[in-house]
């Protein structure tokens, strides 16, 4: 079973192409993916890009041209749920679009034609990155909170506290409440759940959308977040490992 490895970042991916065995690079779609193995399983490395509708591209890519059956997505994401600070990694339980609105045609935040606000991800996976995330965060002794969630995604990289207050507010209003936002998970989860592919995703919170988000967010990215996502991964994949070869 070949499992997507897609990343937000080329920072998080270089350490993750370093640990590749037999690497091949395949152009494809105007993107880089890196087929290879990693500690025994059979992973396709690709970057998402920025934005629902690049992330979609590069999903879809991914299944149809590479054949993937399970789909794996690292990268950072701005707080915006109490307690959830910088630093902190959110395991995505669910994803929502905030910037969907077609209303008063559908309910607000509703994808139309799929009857629903939320995607929901593959549970086990979930379990699977929520335990790799703990023991990573444990074995680089640090003292960050693994939450597990909803996380919101839209078109735009929410950089003020006003901003981030209404849409925590809005959405938790229509029964969404938010641990974190971003700018791709959410149709990540669509192109999966159209193709019936299990998903997981985990972000590293990097800024909390406030007003410091544009300083925060690069200073993390070059400095933290590759060697979070590598950590995790790696544990992950071990972990996966060690099932498939248990049949789990
Ligand atoms: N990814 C990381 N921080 C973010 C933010 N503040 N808004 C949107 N996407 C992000």
């Amino acid at each position: 079973m070949t499992t997507a490895i897609l990343s937000a970042l080329a920072e998080e991916q270089q350490g993750l192409i370093e640990l590749l065995r037999e690497p091949r690079r395949v152009a494809r779609a105007g993107r880089e993916f890196w087929l290879g193995e990693l500690h025994g399983t059979p992973v396709v490395l690709a970057l998402s890009r920025i934005g629902k509708v690049a992330a979609a591209t590069t999903t879809t890519t991914l299944i149809e041209a590479f054949g993937v059956q399970r789909l794996i997505f690292t990268g950072v994401a701005g707080g915006i749920g109490p307690g959830v600070q910088v630093g902190d990694v959110v395991v995505a339980s669910e994803f929502v679009q905030h910037d969907m609105d077609a209303s008063p045609l559908f309910p607000r935040y509703q994808i139309p034609l799929y009857d629903r606000e939320r995607f929901a991800c593959d549970i086990a996976l979930g379990e699977a990155l929520l335990a790799a995330s703990r023991a990573s965060l444990e074995s680089l002794a640090l003292p960050a909170t693994v939450h597990h969630g909803l996380i919101a995604s839209g078109d735009r990289f929410v950089s003020a506290a006003e901003e981030a207050r209404a849409l925590h507010a809005a959405l938790s209003n229509a029964g969404h409440a938010p641990l974190a936002v971003e700018m791709e998970g959410a149709a990540v989860a669509q192109v999966c759940h159209d193709y019936a592919i299990p998903y997981a995703a985990v972000r590293t919170i990097s800024d909390r959308a406030d007003d410091s988000a544009h300083v925060d967010f690069p200073q993390f990215v070059t400095e933290v977040a590759s060697r979070y996502a590598l950590a995790i991964i790696d544990e992950f994949v071990r972990e996966l490992n060690k099932s498939s070869a248990r049949g789990v």
